[in-house]
């Protein structure tokens, strides 16, 4: 069983019970099409969102190497860097953040507000660099200075989404099947928002064991398919290798790279659509970079009759509506 193999991997524990699965009542009606979503925007811990359920394993690992330092990297509106600093705070350990401006804001804003500005608060020391093309070698080179620096630091990739992050979601991903078989609905799909990829791995790895041929969309918010899915298929098979068990042959990922332009951290006017049709039918926040992307996409999916037959869809709602007071001047509709 997936769920043993998962047992015996150590686990710090910020979400102790399952997130919400919940109806979104006045937009169904609206769209005429049920619309659920998982609630891990409230995982319970430093404004919630997808990243606590990946640091609950990175964060133990940290722990069992003795460290004293998490290192990570993100934009400066990063949610991961945010609560990875929030659980360096929680654990007594000291945070070094290298942050980049993915979209050359010069807005204060962005530079100063949102996530950034819990980054203060949570006492993280803070380096901006001119990107993170090479961010694996950049956290390596900080990690080597603190390390001549007396400290034991503990690097947290990008995103969180190593194997070992990942797990994150394939425990999220067994939690939603039960979910899914208890509220006996007949979903049609469970789309949700694919960056570093993490998130969608873990997610569609569990889903594929616990719940066979559910149908899981990722919609791309930095890259084309063509980039997205070597990543998401090659996290997905290390992370089966770390569990020890085999990827199942049925297991199909499913990508839409439509929604993400101009770039990554940059809304168009589909994202700001969804943020605001979600805000003021169901007082629920999305976000500018992530989830307002990918709730587009279902939006566009289901305009483009992407979804077969009329069962209900599942929005995995992954957090990130701290950086909404970032984007104002963006999100101003
Ligand atoms: C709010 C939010 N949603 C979705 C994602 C994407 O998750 P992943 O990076 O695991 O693909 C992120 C990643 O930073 C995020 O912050």
């Amino acid at each position: 069983m997936l769920a043993d193999h998962l047992a015996r991997l150590p686990r710090l524990e910020l979400v102790p019970t399952a997130t919400p699965l919940e109806k979104l009542e006045r937009l169904s009606h609206h769209l005429g099409r049920e619309v659920f979503v998982k609630r891990d925007d409230i995982t319970p811990f430093a404004l919630g969102g997808n990243k606590v359920r990946k640091l609950e394993y990175l964060a133990a690992d940290a722990l069992a190497q003795g460290a004293d330092t998490l290192i990570t990297a993100g934009a400066i509106q990063s949610n991961h860097v945010r609560q990875t600093a929030a659980i360096a705070a929680r654990l007594g350990l000291g945070c070094l953040a290298l942050l980049e401006n993915p979209i050359d804001s010069h807005d204060r804003n962005y530079l100063s507000n949102g996530n950034r500005l819990l980054l203060d608060l949570f006492a993280a020391e803070v380096e901006l660099v001119a990107n993170l093309d090479n961010a694996d070698q950049l956290l390596a080179e900080a990690a080597e200075r603190l390390r001549a620096a007396g400290k034991r630091p503990y690097v947290v990739p990008i995103g969180g989404s190593n194997a070992l992050g990942a797990l994150g979601y394939v425990r999220a991903g067994l939690e939603l099947a039960q979910q899914i078989k208890h509220s006996g609905q007949p979903f049609a799909a469970v789309v949700l928002a694919s960056g570093s990829a993490g998130t969608h791995s873990g997610l569609a790895l569990a889903l594929e064991y616990a719940l066979p041929g559910t149908r899981v969309v990722g919609v791309t918010v930095s890259r084309p398919d063509a980039t997205q899915r070597p990543k998401v298929e090659g996290l997905l098979q290390r992370t089966a290798e770390l569990l020890d068990i085999a990827v199942p042959a049925t297991l199909r990922i499913e990508l839409w790279d439509q929604y993400f332009a101009p770039r990554y951290g940059e809304a168009n006017a589909a994202t700001l659509a969804a943020i605001a049709l979600l805000a003021r039918h169901e007082g629920l926040l999305l976000d500018p970079v992530y989830t307002g992307k990918a709730f587009a996409g279902l939006l566009d999916g289901l305009a483009k009759q992407a979804f077969a037959g009329n069962g209900p869809l599942l929005f995995l709602h992954t957090g990130g509506s701290p950086a909404l007071f970032a984007y104002h001047s963006a999100t101003a509709i």
